[in-house]
């Protein structure tokens, strides 16, 4: 719904039980929509090979996924091909699970654990390193949640170590930086994303309201102003002059479980912010 009739959306699985399942739900949901023709597929695939799977390199704007990141063993591939795959201002938005340290590797190993989704989760800063190795250089954070391990048994395995549900955006941008540099910018959020009138939340330090100037960073310039995001900002200044690095820590805390205007992404495609403001014709759901 979110890509329009014109727009077109992959959904990716490995399994070929998940696929016919979902294929099975295709002209119901194109009648549903109102659409002359499905605008939805479903291939077979792994995520750490997109291309293997027909998904053509820079043709994306958006990729969402849903707790499958966790599963492979290849975290790195899976970046790789994202980044392969997504158009230059393109974006991937997802939501997995993380570790607040490295997971050794027997308690990894541990079936009923790597299948509720938490022995395969990778410490955070692990994960951030392979994002920004593979070039996605500032990755976001919009939403974190604690996890709790319900069963005792489970808990004792785990000892410490504490997990958390993270939604994350990576933006595919030539310009990004390592770090936050001050260049004045500013940026002016128009409050014309649809259920987002008052207020847009872009990460988890970072709410624009509408009509208020704000002073951004280069990267966060970038971010709002050479993504899907442009039509919705308006952008003052460059990167002509240099003020030092900007110091992220003054924008507001904002996105929490219960407070962001996004979605979980538990539903995958079906409420995801990025998606809905209408910005996006391709993308791809794992
Ligand atoms: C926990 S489910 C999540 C499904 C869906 N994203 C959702 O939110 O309901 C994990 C799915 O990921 C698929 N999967 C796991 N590893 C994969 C990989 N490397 N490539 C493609 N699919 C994979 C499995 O077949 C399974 O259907």
């Amino acid at each position: 719904m979110q890509v329009g009739e014109t727009g077109s959306v992959t959904g990716i699985d490995m399994t070929d039980e998940l696929l016919a399942v979902s294929r099975a739900h295709i002209d119901a949901y194109t009648k549903q929509l109102g659409y002359k023709q499905p605008n939805l597929k479903f291939v077979s695939g792994y995520i750490e090979f997109l291309e293997k799977a027909g998904i053509a390199a820079n043709s994306l704007d958006l990729i969402i996924s849903n707790c499958v990141v966790n599963l492979s063993p290849n975290k790195e591939q899976v970046l790789r091909s994202a980044f392969n795959a997504l158009k230059e201002g393109g974006e991937m938005h997802f939501s997995d699970v993380y570790s607040d340290r490295k997971i050794p590797d027997a308690t990894r190993k541990h079936k009923v654990l790597y299948g509720e989704c938490i022995s395969g989760a990778l410490y955070i800063n692990d994960f951030i390193h392979l994002c920004k190795k593979v070039g996605f250089e500032d990755p976001r954070v919009l939403i974190k949640t604690p996890i709790t391990i319900g069963n005792p048994e489970l808990q004792d395995l785990l000892g410490e170590t504490k997990f958390y549900s993270i939604t994350m955006r990576l933006f595919k941008l030539k310009n990004l930086e390592m770090k936050c540099e001050d260049y004045g910018q500013v940026a002016i959020y128009k409050g014309t994303l649809p259920g987002n009138k008052h207020s847009y939340i872009l990460d988890d330090h970072h709410k624009f309201e509408a009509n208020k100037p704000a002073l951004v960073c280069g990267n966060t310039a970038s971010m709002l102003g050479e993504t899907w995001l442009k039509k919705h900002f308006t952008i003052i200044g460059d990167r002509n002059v240099h003020y030092g690095e900007f110091d992220c820590s003054n924008s507001k805390a904002v996105a929490t479980a219960s407070s962001s205007s996004s979605s979980s992404s538990d539903d995958c495609c079906a409420g995801d912010s990025a998606c809905s403001a209408g910005g996006c014709s391709s993308g791809v759901c794992c």
